[in-house]
């Protein structure tokens, strides 16, 4: 496998947005990782019978985070095959570690970097990412680089939100924070262009085209997701993570200021919402957008 040179290369500082997923997001996602774990998981559990992976198959996970869908893939492809998991956030990738360590998996490895910057070459069959690539500030880039990473005639599945009108599981709470806040400034801090930024069928499909893909399909999957095991939770959820907790992070004072307004009426929404035997579950939807790399 071709990996990046970064003997050679002088090491590249980090991106502001790479930054932001380490310093600010990181803790907050692991404080509810019970909820995304949960949450993320219908989105990949329906499509991952449908994969075109194959025992002894290569395969990168992109975005991986905790690692729970590389190391499904591993056991897929099994002990011939090879699972490289990337991220550009240290503190996932270190739970990541520690949950390979107990899995007695061998054929899964993490790897730290920015698949906007570069990807191992030409070495995979297969390029995965659930909920990854919308955080690219140059998808083109970044989509081309998984692309690249692929062998020709190798296959991507990407998984990303649709419009927030069809996810009210995050669009919901930002109307309702939005009702006491400012919105966010030009100039505040974030992850990239956020959740929604592939929710446009049209717009991906033009910009997997521009990154030299072809057999281009979009399948869209329904689902409730869980959003906190009771009402107090899932509050905390939605102020800390997603476009709400954008807005109630950049408020700063104001945000403390006017929290208990904000969580009373955060409280009678959730409040309203379903519950499933793990807790309080909202409407949403994913784009499975899958691709082929014809090779240069
Ligand atoms: C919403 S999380 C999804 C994590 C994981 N795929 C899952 O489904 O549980 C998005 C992940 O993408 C990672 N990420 C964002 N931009 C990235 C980039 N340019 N290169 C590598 N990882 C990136 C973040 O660190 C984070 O772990």
């Amino acid at each position: 496998m071709s990996m990046p040179d970064t003997a050679a290369a002088p090491p590249r500082e980090d991106t502001e947005f790479v930054r932001f997923w380490n310093e600010v997001l990181a803790p907050k996602f692991t404080r509810f990782r019970h909820v995304l774990v949960g949450g993320l998981t219908y989105h990949s559990e329906a499509v991952f019978p449908k994969l075109p992976v194959r025992e002894g198959d290569r395969v990168l996970d992109v975005g991986c985070g905790w690692g729970d869908t590389a190391m499904k893939l591993a056991r897929i492809v099994g002990p011939q095959g090879e699972v490289v998991g990337i991220d550009c956030c240290d503190a996932f990738l270190a739970d990541a570690e520690a949950d390979l360590k107990k899995s007695g998996l061998t054929n899964l490895s993490f790897l730290r970097g920015d698949a906007e910057v570069a990807l191992p070459e030409g070495a995979f069959d297969f390029a995965f990412s659930r909920f990854g690539t919308m955080f690219f500030a140059n998808p083109v880039a970044g989509l081309r680089n998984m692309r690249r990473a692929l062998r020709p005639g190798g296959r991507m599945v990407h998984i990303v939100w649709r419009a927030p009108a069809d996810n009210p599981w995050l669009s919901m709470a930002k109307e309702i924070v939005l009702r006491h806040l400012p919105a966010p400034g030009e100039d505040a801090r974030t992850c990239g262009p956020g959740p929604f930024s592939m929710s446009d069928e049209a717009t991906v499909r033009k910009m997997m085209e521009v990154a030299g893909y072809t057999d281009i399909a979009f399948e869209r999957v329904d689902a409730p997701v869980r959003v906190g095991d009771d009402v107090e939770d899932a509050i905390a959820f939605q102020l800390a993570i997603g476009p709400a907790g954008e807005v109630f992070r950049e408020a700063g004072d104001l945000a403390e200021v006017r929290r208990p307004e904000i969580e009373a009426a955060l409280a009678k929404a959730i409040d309203a919402q379903a519950r499933d035997a793990d807790g309080i579950v909202i409407d949403s939807s994913s784009w499975v957008i899958s691709a082929r790399n014809p090779g240069d």
